[in-house]
């Protein structure tokens, strides 16, 4: 059996920077679900489907074969076999994703892959349903959050950063957007396992972050390994 931590919370509450460095520090995998989804959208974007037609997206979801591998710890997501990673983390990509990833024909080959990985590996897994749905027995399950004010400015930092103009109020605003979408939808919608450590990170730097979830996780592998 393996150990597996689910983490799950809104876009933007620094789950990915987190998750990475927590499963470095304990030697676990990284999985990022959220990525699986964006190569979907990808998939749907380059076909030129229209988002706002379920149909269309069921119709073309079956012909979208997502697969993972892990290259030095790293992990590389294919789509028909093509290494899609560079194309993943763009703001469109991510708007497409939470429109398409609510479909149930979308998620049912994306979850199963999901799990199969987490009962082979030891892993921390992040995403929106991880910790209610995909790992339900999860060792350790964490709902990391932050303000809609804070998550927004984290971001708008980051853009900042590379050079690119932008607005704190309408990141804000798509950040809510997002967050409404995630939370209400029919099928696994984002909300916190009854059992899953709520952390808030609003008032916390990356480190503390860091060094919480990690004394965490040394918690339930102590606990766990009996
Ligand atoms: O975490 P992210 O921004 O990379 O996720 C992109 C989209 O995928 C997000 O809008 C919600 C969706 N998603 C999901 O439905 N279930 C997951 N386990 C992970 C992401």
């Amino acid at each position: 059996m393996s150990f597996n931590v689910a983490i799950d919370g809104p876009a933007g509450a620094g789950k990915s920077t987190v998750a990475k460095a927590v499963a470095k520090e304990m030697n676990l995998i990284y999985v990022d679900t959220g990525a699986m989804y964006r190569a979907m959208a990808l998939y749907m974007l380059r076909e030129g489907v229209n988002l706002k037609n379920p149909e269309e997206i069921i119709e073309k979801c079956g012909k979208a074969e997502i697969t993972m591998r892990y290259e030095n710890g790293i992990q590389v997501v294919f789509l028909n076999g093509e290494n899609v990673n560079p194309y993943l983390r763009t703001e469109e990509v991510g708007e497409a994703a939470s429109i398409t990833s609510p479909v149930p024909q979308v998620r049912e080959n994306i979850v199963r892959l999901q799990k199969e990985l987490a009962a082979g590996t030891d892993c921390i897994m992040d995403g929106r349903d991880i910790g209610t749905c995909v790992l339900p027995g999860a060792q350790l399950k964490i709902y990391l959050t932050a303000s809609s004010q804070v998550r927004a400015k984290r971001r708008y930092d980051e853009l900042m950063a590379k050079g690119e103009a932008c607005d704190l109020e309408l990141i804000k605003a798509g950040i809510e957007e997002r967050d409404y979408r995630d939370m209400h939808r029919e099928m696994s919608p984002l909300k916190q396992a009854e059992d899953a450590v709520l952390v808030d990170t609003s008032e916390m730097d990356r480190d503390e972050v860091i060094s919480e979830l990690t004394r965490l996780c040394r918690q339930a592998f102590a606990s766990w390994k009996g």
